[in-house]
């Protein structure tokens, strides 16, 4: 059974009657641009052949629930409650409801399946959060743009779930396109679709997810933007976006060691994405590559959001051949990605798997991604 029909008939069982349709946005992978959103700067992401369904209805009373494969239990809140708190999962979507509550015309009903890897940086939760939002944009007339609704699953994972996450998740889920990246400026939201020309060359983008889960609600993630912040207001500008190379040595004149790491690792990757724009332009795989490797060097080295399995996968996905391959996401568990020939994948698979166990790491998983296109309607 296919997703949409999983989740029409999960909402059938679950609330008795039929959905009035249903939603999917994709997971995302980032090929480069880490950490730089949140600073205005340049990400380069792609939806992902794996997403989250929505089946939905409205309801006539003020009553939001949802219900998901993963577990029974139905969640609910009013819209007329304060803020929700507590929720599990749900607070993804009831969030996304809680940001929109201006526009809502009624309650719903909604069931929720997804074939997106949790945990894994690929963006699960953005997945929720687009299809909530398009979901209920469509059902209260809200008639807000792709763009918009990628703020609000924004504003509901910092206001609502208390992430302090930046803007690339949502408005690559809102926005992907099909065998396509985009190349989102997070200082203007303007979008540019980027042909990443990788099946040409029969390569494809492998992720190597390294089962180490991460949340970014506390600890590392948060630490690493204020060091951002306190970087750009030492150095007198709104934002580190407003930096280039040849701010280094007064950066680190400036600044004590670790905040000039981290804002060397935004000011590098911010180059380091508009490089992949001309490698990529110029179908020249080894610039691709190299470009793919530093950006995982200046994230485990100066930003120092790698973890032992993340750089492990890297090395052996190298050593299998691939052109590139970085950590992807927010760090501190997740996944990689590696630009990696077809017929490889395979080995690359079952290297992993015997480096991981030597290592004394939990399995990987390792599969293909396919850039696919964002948060539609499917029923
Ligand atoms: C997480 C956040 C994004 C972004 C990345 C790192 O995925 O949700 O906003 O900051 O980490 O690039």
């Amino acid at each position: 059974m296919n997703l949409t029909a999983n989740a029409q008939a999960g909402f059938l069982s679950s609330f008795g009657y039929a959905p009035t349709g249903v939603w999917s946005a994709p997971g995302r992978a980032n090929l480069i641009g880490e950490h730089t959103d949140y600073n205005n700067g340049f990400v380069l992401p792609f939806g992902i052949n794996f997403r989250t369904y929505a089946a939905v209805s409205l309801r006539t009373d003020r009553i939001c629930k949802v219900v998901s494969e993963i577990d029974s239990r139905v969640y609910e809140i009013s819209l007329d409650d304060p803020k929700p708190t507590g929720l599990d999962w749900a607070l993804y979507p009831l969030g996304v409801a809680w940001v929109m509550r201006d526009k809502a015309t009624s309650g719903f009903d909604c069931y929720i399946t997804s074939d997106v890897p949790i945990g894994a940086g690929l963006s699960s939760s953005a997945a929720i959060e687009s299809s909530m939002a398009s979901a209920l944009n469509e059902l209260w007339g809200a008639g807000l743009s792709r763009k918009e609704l990628a703020l609000i699953g924004q504003q509901a994972e910092n206001q609502v779930v208390g992430a302090p996450t930046g803007i690339m998740d949502q408005t690559a889920s809102m926005m992907a396109q099909n065998d396509a990246a985009v190349l989102i400026d997070c200082q203007s939201l303007e979008i540019t679709v980027v042909d990443l020309g990788l099946s040409k060359h029969d390569l494809v983008v492998a992720v190597i997810d390294t089962q180490v889960s991460h949340s970014h609600a506390h600890g590392g993630y948060g630490s690493r933007r204020t060091s951002c912040e306190v970087g750009a207001k030492e150095l007198g500008v709104s934002s580190l976006r407003e930096l280039s190379l040849s701010d280094l040595p007064r950066a680190q004149s400036q600044l004590d060691d670790e905040t000039f790491r981290r804002v060397r690792h935004i000011i590098t990757e911010n180059q380091r994405v508009l490089d992949t724009l001309i490698a990529l332009r110029e179908g020249h795989l080894a610039s691709l590559g190299r470009l793919l490797l530093e950006s995982h060097a200046s994230m485990r080295d100066d930003f120092e959001i790698s973890v032992a399995e993340l750089d492990l996968a890297v090395e052996t996905a190298m050593a299998t051949g691939a052109i590139g391959a970085r950590m992807t996401g927010g760090g501190f568990g997740g996944a990689a990605i590696a630009i990696i020939h077809k017929d490889k994948l395979a080995e690359l698979a079952n290297n992993c798997e015997l480096a991981f166990a030597k290592a004394g790491f939990k399995a990987p998983r390792v599969f293909s991604v396919t850039p696919s296109e964002g948060a539609k309607r499917e029923l």
